[in-house]
């Protein structure tokens, strides 16, 4: 039977992922929360800072189980239908402080990252803008079952490159930045609305919990 009840909005949770208080790629966060905010999602944007962990230890895991800033980050993740990361790219890698939260959260049952879809953007003051340090970003979220979206953005010269209100300076750069977020956000609706694709998530290999299909549209 048809309804005209609108479907509930998207919720994208948009993290900066440094830890410094003039980070660049926290002011890229920002301005992507914006753009997704503007197609109507409900956006929660976030930093590392929120959520503070010690170094992954399987003895501290074992003792005390995962520490609250990795019991808040699973809560944010259990929130949203995506996410975007906003990473800076340390000497050509993920951070250390990045990698470590995706560890144990990564510990966390059921874990969050399998049912969900990513776009990783990054700034760098580098002419290529932290693009190599996204590549790597992507092997541990893909190794854990996160729709990494195709395309990403990454902002070169980055310590010029923003206006006083937060947007790119250069019209171009900007439109390609709205144009990418834009276009995740469409792709993220149609895969929520609608079951683009089935699969399975298995631990390893032979993990018969994997028998739990990961429904793609479960609203
Ligand atoms: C960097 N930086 C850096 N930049 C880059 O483009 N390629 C790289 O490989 C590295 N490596 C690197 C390693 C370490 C340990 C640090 C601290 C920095 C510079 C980095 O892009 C710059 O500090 C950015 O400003 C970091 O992002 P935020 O803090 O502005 O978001």
């Amino acid at each position: 039977m048809a309804t005209d009840t609108a479907p509930a909005p998207l919720r994208v949770l948009v993290l900066g992922g440094a830890m410094r208080a003039g980070s660049t790629n926290a002011r890229l966060a920002s301005l992507v929360a914006r753009l997704i905010a503007e197609t109507g999602a409900d956006v929660h944007l976030a930093r590392m800072r929120d959520f503070s962990m010690p170094l992954y230890d399987g003895d501290a895991e074992d003792a005390e189980g995962p520490p609250p800033g990795a019991l808040a980050l699973r809560d944010r993740l259990e929130w949203c239908d995506a996410f975007v990361i906003s990473s800076p790219e340390y000497n050509a890698s993920v951070p250390g402080v990045l990698k470590n939260a995706i560890d144990w959260v990564s510990r966390i049952r059921p874990q969050p990252f399998k049912t969900k879809n990513a776009l990783l953007v990054s700034a760098s003051p580098s002419l290529v803008g932290g693009n190599r340090g996204l590549w790597t970003l992507r092997v541990p979220l893909e190794h854990l079952g996160t729709r990494v979206y195709p395309d990403m953005f990454s902002l070169a010269r980055a310590y010029e490159a923003f206006a006083e209100d937060g947007r790119l300076a250069n019209p171009e750069t900007q439109q390609r930045l709205a144009d990418t977020v834009t276009a995740f956000v469409h792709f993220v609706e149609a895969d929520v609305r609608y079951v683009c694709l089935q699969r399975r998530w298995y631990e390893f290999l032979g993990d018969h919990t994997g028998a739990l299909v990961t429904q793609r549209a479960e609203s």
